[in-house]
């Protein structure tokens, strides 16, 4: 099949680079000339575990342009995969999915199938349907629904063996050739109509969210009545209905996708008069997570003017350079209004950081140049470099050894006994120095 995705980014380049990878002939389009320029070069734009590989792989059934023309004149298939951000009132926004559809409708060739990966607010698919029936005049071009569900890190992996794929449409014959397009992987189809697959989307993630925001709730509570979090989690996801992902207390979900769906199906549902008070509770008790680190850094040392802080991890989580929404972007922002001096470390996010977040930071090429002379480090992404450090590490290279990890990457009881302070979310935490003041 001859299929075009429209917008390359973290889901329309993986889902273009794995449809070729099945057999499809794809054409990327992106009106970022840059990106284009980069991928036309044989280079990834984004860093994705094993992209570039399958990118060199089936670099015979791959192109890239910026041009509408090319892109969208003879596609069977044209995949929408362009961004939907959140406007300042938490609802969706569609302008670059109009931007795009404006373009398929100029160029693409009558029965042509715009199958739209976007994630986008229930009944998005019917109106672009009405708009293409009144745009195109003669030339009939069909909707489709295809939400996606990669997570960033493992996208590559998440395609290619997803739990399922949903195919929404308003006919048979629509859904049909979706279904042929996707048969390839071999995974488990679920056929909808436009509506329904827009809404398992969302659904989907503000459940996710809702249970991260759950068990940080009970993290917090957990340090209060002193249970542990991880023994808690543990005990709970044996439970076949529970599940044990997901359970993993931490200074709250970041991201592209969580924060900007769960606010648009918030904003949907009250829209409809009929807010959902779940998802409303999960939104907020995230917000008052990512502030966690500061208060557990102002407990134990007070005032952070002048106070030196070791960042470690500034994506929003491990195997991605994404920092949308990062926990790091409120925490590094608060350090730095509170008069401390921040010196990050992050493997691959720091440049997209920088660009985020303008404001004086250090960045560092190495954990270690990280943590040396701080006063205190915040985790914040467990990374595999983070993971591996010891308690001597912090102990070595830090002035005065206080580690707040907000991604309880080390059993606490390693620290017993060691210089180092050591707090962490639903845990109880280990003290090893004498009650700090500002002076030390
Ligand atoms: N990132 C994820 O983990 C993830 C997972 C599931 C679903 N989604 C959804 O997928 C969609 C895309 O997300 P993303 O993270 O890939 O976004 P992204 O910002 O990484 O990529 C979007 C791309 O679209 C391009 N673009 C904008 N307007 C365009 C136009 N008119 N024509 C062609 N290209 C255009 C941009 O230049 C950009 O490269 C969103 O709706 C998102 O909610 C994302």
């Amino acid at each position: 099949m001859k299929i075009t995705v429209s917008g390359a980014g973290y889901v329309g380049l993986v889902t273009g680079i794995c449809l070729a990878q099945i057999g499809h002939d794809v054409t990327c389009m992106d009106v970022d000339g840059e990106k284009i320029r980069m991928l036309q070069g044989g280079k990834c734009p984004i860093y994705e575990p094993g992209l570039d590989t399958l990118l060199r792989e089936n670099a015979t059934r791959l192109r890239f342009t910026t041009d509408p023309q090319t892109a969208y004149a003879d596609a069977d298939v044209i995949v929408i995969g362009v961004g939907t951000p959140e406007m300042p009132d938490g609802s969706c926004d569609l302008r670059y999915v109009y931007a795009a559809a404006d373009s398929i409708a100029r160029f693409a060739q009558s029965g042509t199938i715009v199958a739209v990966k976007s994630t986008v607010p229930i009944g998005t698919c019917e109106q672009l349907q009405t708009y293409f029936n009144e745009k195109t005049g003669e030339k009939h071009l069909r909707v489709a629904s295809n939400p996606e569900f990669l997570s960033q890190g493992t996208a590559v992996q998440d395609t290619l063996h997803a739990s399922r794929i949903v195919i929404g449409a308003a006919d048979e014959e629509t859904r049909g050739v979706l279904r042929r397009m996707v048969e390839p992987f071999g995974l488990p189809i679920v056929e909808t109509s436009l509506c329904s697959a827009e809404m398992i989307k969302y659904a989907s993630n503000s459940f996710l969210a809702l249970k991260i925001s759950f068990i940080n709730e009970i993290a917090n509570l957990c340090e209060t009545v002193g249970a542990d979090v991880t023994d808690v989690a543990q005990g709970m996801g044996y439970d076949a209905r529970i599940g044990g992902q997901f359970l993993r207390a931490g200074v709250g979900y970041g991201g592209s996708c969580f924060p900007k769906d769960t606010k648009a199906l918030y904003w949907i549902s009250a829209h409809e008069g009929q807010a959902l008070r779940t998802v409303r509770a999960a939104i907020d008790v995230n917000e008052a997570q990512k502030l966690l680190p500061l208060q557990k850094a102002r407990a134990v040392c007070g005032d952070l003017r002048g106070k030196t802080a070791a960042v470690l991890g500034l994506a929003f989580k491990p195997g991605t350079d994404d920092v949308r929404d990062a926990p790091s972007l409120k925490v590094v922002s608060e350090l730095l209004k509170q008069g401390a001096r921040v010196q990050a470390w992050d493997p691959v996010a720091a440049e997209r950081f920088a660009a985020a977040l303008p404001a004086e930071v250090r960045y560092c090429a190495d954990v270690a140049d990280a943590l040396r002379g701080a006063d205190l480090c915040i985790i914040l992404t467990e990374w595999d470099e983070v993971r591996s450090l010891t308690p001597q590490d912090f102990e070595r290279t830090m002035r005065i050894p206080l580690v707040i990890d907000g991604r309880n990457c080390f059993d606490p009881k390693r620290f017993v006994g060691t210089g180092v302070t050591y707090e962490s979310i639903g845990r109880r935490p280990v003290r090893n120095h004498a009650e700090r003041t500002d002076e030390q």
